[in-house]
């Protein structure tokens, strides 16, 4: 070993110990005699000192050091100086007096240091990543990752799974979105697929007879990514046999109740909350609601039938709907100037075609510009249906089902943030249940699955694969924390009719179903139990336990929003001999742009 302690390891008891570190230069001190160095590694920081009892020698080689070199010094621990004790750091009672001084690497000139006070650009940190994952905060989230990791395996292992390993070079499996296609050398024309999920495979690892699986399963996405997405992320992937959904949602509520213990220290109480899919778009217009604060949306299309207010009568007699938010005590905080900002918000981010408001006066009535529209009655009876306050603000979008709720999600995630509504620090993990089936894609015109084609519906609604898809709920659930969606997962479908039944809806007919999953297909015939399973997004739980709020933040090494990785360049140009064995002509080359981050 070229070093007898760490950095962040020396205290009091080891004063006049000879000890050895190893470590990177944090800062230099010269004050003229002497030369003060903060040495650094992973577990911490250490002062270490080149004074005249040092020998010149060593001063003078101290005097040389730079930000970044790597050293290893020897010499004895000693208190520090009355006075001079640093309280902040593990190690400020201590310094090392050194006698030797060897430098190990010489940094030239680094384009940032790891612990300069000004985060540099996000792209300069991709670029320089080893420079960047020395910082602190960035070491802290990979510990984080990795004792999430290992949590996770443990109670796993703890609850029989067995961990089994899927291919990486595979067939599609359809999750959605585009694959990354990796061309065959010996078979001229065909491709692999890298594996969106391991989902087929686990499923066939149920007809084996594993009957609980997992595994730590890198996935592969190309599709548009944004500030909780990766082209390349890692679930924490699990499927079980002979069970429903609740037994499944049991596994994952006992797992996240570990994790909140043991990773951050907060008693989460199970089973967590569940609610129906149409409950939560119901109550907050979206599938992943962020249940750290109330703000529920209320329905008020009946009143504003009733309404002289054209916007709000012709809604609400074309068949839409007017819904509201009340956001307390936001009157005196949102100015005209600000309201108009959210009214532009709603309108570019969610096509809603306006905002109207009203400020609820201390008598407890409500003003705005529209308020001559209204009738006194009604809009004293709107206030009563939103629970209004002197103080709050109330605000409504009168349009289609999914506009509303679109609308009002965005605004209520805005304002709970701007009005505090809530503590970062709190973790809120529910459950959103019984999905639909099926979306309908009008641009295709055509039903598609909303989770995969491989879920079983309830069985109370199999008739209704014919007669009302639209109406069909699955045996689906996603976990959701803090308004994220941190895992999803089904039932399955194990009967090879009803299999081939959802392909035919989904336009699957029976000759591509078999060319794509005859093996699946094949597979339920042999002998195959009643599965089911959930995947857990481990960049997200890392996202979401660590506070953060970039997911390139939570991998050591992400690509940026344009999939490319700016540390290695991939990806890149390749060999026109590797182009000529895979028989692929390249037709397109991109121009050379700069990549951005974000
Ligand atoms: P699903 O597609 O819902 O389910 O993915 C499961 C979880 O993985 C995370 N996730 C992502 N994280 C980062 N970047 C991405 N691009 C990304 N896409 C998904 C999310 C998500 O909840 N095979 C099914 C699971 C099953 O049915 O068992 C599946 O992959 O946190
Ligand atoms: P207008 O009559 O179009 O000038 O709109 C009057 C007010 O109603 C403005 O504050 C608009 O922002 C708002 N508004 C218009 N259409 C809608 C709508 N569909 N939903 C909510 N507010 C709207």
């Amino acid at each position: 070993m070229l070093r007898t302690h760490t950095c962040g390891e020396l205290r009091a008891d080891a004063v006049g110990q000879e000890v050895t570190l190893c470590g990177w230069v944090d800062t230099t001190r010269d004050h003229g005699g002497a030369v003060f160095v903060d040495l650094r590694d992973r577990y911490g920081k250490t002062q270490v000192v080149a004074a005249p009892e040092s020998g010149a020698d060593v001063v003078e080689a101290f005097k040389k050091l730079h930000s970044e070199d790597v050293i290893q010094v020897r010499g004895k621990v000693a208190h520090r100086p009355q006075g001079t004790v640093n309280p902040k750091l593990a190690t400020g009672e201590i310094e090392l007096r050194v006698t030797e001084v060897r430098t190990l690497n010489q940094c030239t000139s680094p384009p940032f240091t790891p612990t300069q006070i000004d985060l540099p650009s996000e792209d300069l940190r991709l670029r320089y990543r080893y420079l960047d994952l020395r910082r602190p905060a960035m070491q802290q989230t990979l510990l984080l990752r990795s004792r999430i990791i290992k949590t996770m395996r443990d109670y796993f292992a703890e609850h029989d799974f067995i961990d089994i390993e899927t291919p990486i070079l595979g067939r599609s499996t359809p999750e959605g979105a585009r694959d990354y296609l990796v061309p065959s050398r010996i078979h001229h024309g065909k491709f692999y697929a890298l594996p969106q999920s391991p989902q087929l495979y686990k499923q066939i690892l149920m007809v084996a007879g594993f009957d609980r699986y997992v595994q730590v399963a890198r996935c592969f996405r190309d599709e548009d990514l944004r500030a909780d997405r990766q082209p390349e992320f890692t679930q924490l992937d699990m499927e079980m046999s002979f069970v429903e959904a609740d037994d499944v949602l049991a596994v994952i509520d006992g797992l996240v109740a570990r994790l909140a213990k043991e990773i951050l220290g907060v008693d989460v109480s199970t089973p967590l909350p569940r609610m129906t899919y149409d409950e939560a778009m119901r109550r907050f217009g979206h599938d992943a609601p962020d249940l750290r604060f109330d703000m529920e949306i209320v329905d008020c299309t009946d009143l504003a039938r009733r309404a002289d207010f054209r916007v709000f009568r012709s809604v609400a007699e074309g068949g839409g709907h007017v819904r509201g938010l009340r956001a307390p005590g936001a009157a005196s905080q949102y100015s005209r100037k600000k309201i108009d900002e959210l009214t532009e918000y709603v309108q570019q981010d969610f096509g809603a075609k306006g905002l109207v408001w009203f400020r609820v006066e201390p008598d407890g009535t409500l003003w705005a510009p529209v308020a001559k529209n209204f009738q006194a009655e009604l809009l004293a009876e709107i206030a009563q249906r939103m629970e209004a306050e002197p103080g709050d603000l109330l605000l409504f979008i009168a349009d289609s089902w999914d506009v509303t709720c679109k609308a009002l999600y965005g605004l209520r995630k805005r304002l709970g943030a701007e009005l505090k509504l809530y503590d970062p620090q709190t973790l809120h993990c529910s459950w959103v249940v019984e999905f639909p089936m099926f979306e309908y894609d009008d641009e295709e015109q055509r039903w598609v699955a909303m989770h995969h084609p491989f879920t079983a519906p309830r069985p109370q609604d199999i008739e209704k694969l014919q007669s009302d898809p639209g109406a069909c709920r699955a045996q689906a659930y996603d976990l959701v924390i803090n308004g994220s969606e941190a895992g999803g997962g089904t039932i399955r479908i194990h009967d090879p009719r009803l299999q081939q039944q959802v392909f035919d809806l989904l336009g699957i007919d029976e000759a591509s179903a078999r060319d794509r999953f005859g093996f699946l297909l094949d597979a339920l015939r042999y002998g195959a139990p009643p599965h089911g399973g959930i995947a857990l997004g481990i960049d997200r739980f890392v996202m979401l336990f660590g506070g953060l709020d970039n997911i390139r933040d939570c991998i050591a090494f992400p690509k940026t929003q344009r999939a490319t990785d700016l540390m290695t360049g991939a990806p890149g140009i390749v060999d026109p001999r590797q182009l000529a064995e895979l028989a692929i002509e390249v037709t397109d080359f991109e121009d050379d742009e700069t990549d951005e981050a974000s």
